[in-house]
């Protein structure tokens, strides 16, 4: 795992689910197990009630605690939903943006993309941009067009100067939760064609701080492999990022 061009970053999205306690217990455990974050960075993607005692647990340590979404506008009319500034002010330090959930259950459209990123930047928190395909667009041979329309949106109000704040996660909907990962084959050629758009939308030299990460059924059993790919720079974890017996295997995916 020596010779990668970016620093790997392993992340948990751990949606809807824990309780306040379960989520302590989970935040201190994996607190224990970092090194000094030297050599990989890891994050956990926490519902936003609990936020601030899980950065609580978390500070001193090497661990990003961030929010799993924000509305683009600092305040305002805007009833259940969260301002960058106020994650931030309660410890968070990044976001996800465009998680595949916000799209297709909430429906959110890609307009809104950019905005939020924007704002996610603005804010100070490091954005994971999400994206990925249907079944029915990996069928209908779309996939590259639809990463190309979500990544447009998306990055329509950055520039290069912000890429090295940004993450990119390639999550195909078809693999997200359902115990069916993508192949290695069809990984790499979607992470490939992300970096392509990257380095034509940026130049080369801002695209290559970009990590992309791939998130759809990532298990210990499987993180290693997916590491292995070259374009894979990490991994963004759901269901197996809701207990420490399978979180943390995968973050210690090269110590086995
Ligand atoms: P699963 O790992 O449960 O498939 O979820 C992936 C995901 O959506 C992470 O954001």
């Amino acid at each position: 795992m020596t010779n990668r061009a970016r620093k790997p970053y392993i992340a948990g999205n751990w949606k809807m689910n824990l309780d306040r306690l379960k989520s302590l217990d989970l935040v201190k455990t994996i607190k224990g197990r970092l090194g000094d974050g030297n050599d990989r960075e890891v994050a956990i993607f926490v519902p936003a009630i609990y936020l601030a005692d899980v950065t609580a647990v978390a500070q001193g340590s090497p661990l990003g605690c961030g929010g799993q979404n924000i509305w683009h506008e600092s305040n305002g009319a805007f009833t259940g939903e969260l301002a960058p500034r106020m994650l931030r002010e309660v410890g968070a330090d990044r976001v996800l943006i465009g998680h595949s959930e916000r799209r297709h259950v909430f429906q959110e459209p890609d307009e809104w993309m950019g905005r939020k990123l924007r704002a996610a930047l603005d804010a100070d928190l490091l954005p994971i941009y999400c994206v990925g395909e249907t079944l029915d667009e990996r069928k209908g041979h779309k996939t590259e067009r639809v990463l190309k329309r979500q990544l447009e949106a998306g990055f329509e109000k950055v520039a290069a100067v912000d890429a090295h704040r940004i993450t990119v996660a390639y999550e195909p909907v078809w693999a997200i939760g359902t115990g069916e990962t993508a192949t290695s084959e069809q990984v790499d050629q979607a992470h490939r064609s992300i970096r392509k758009w990257l380095v034509q939308r940026l130049g080369d030299e801002a695209a290559n701080l970009v990590r992309i990460l791939y998130g759809g059924s990532v298990k210990p059993d499987n993180a290693r492999e997916l590491m292995a790919i070259e374009s894979v720079d990490g991994l963004l974890v759901g269901g197996a990022s809701l207990q420490a017996e399978t979180f943390l295997p995968i973050l210690e995916y090269d110590k086995r």
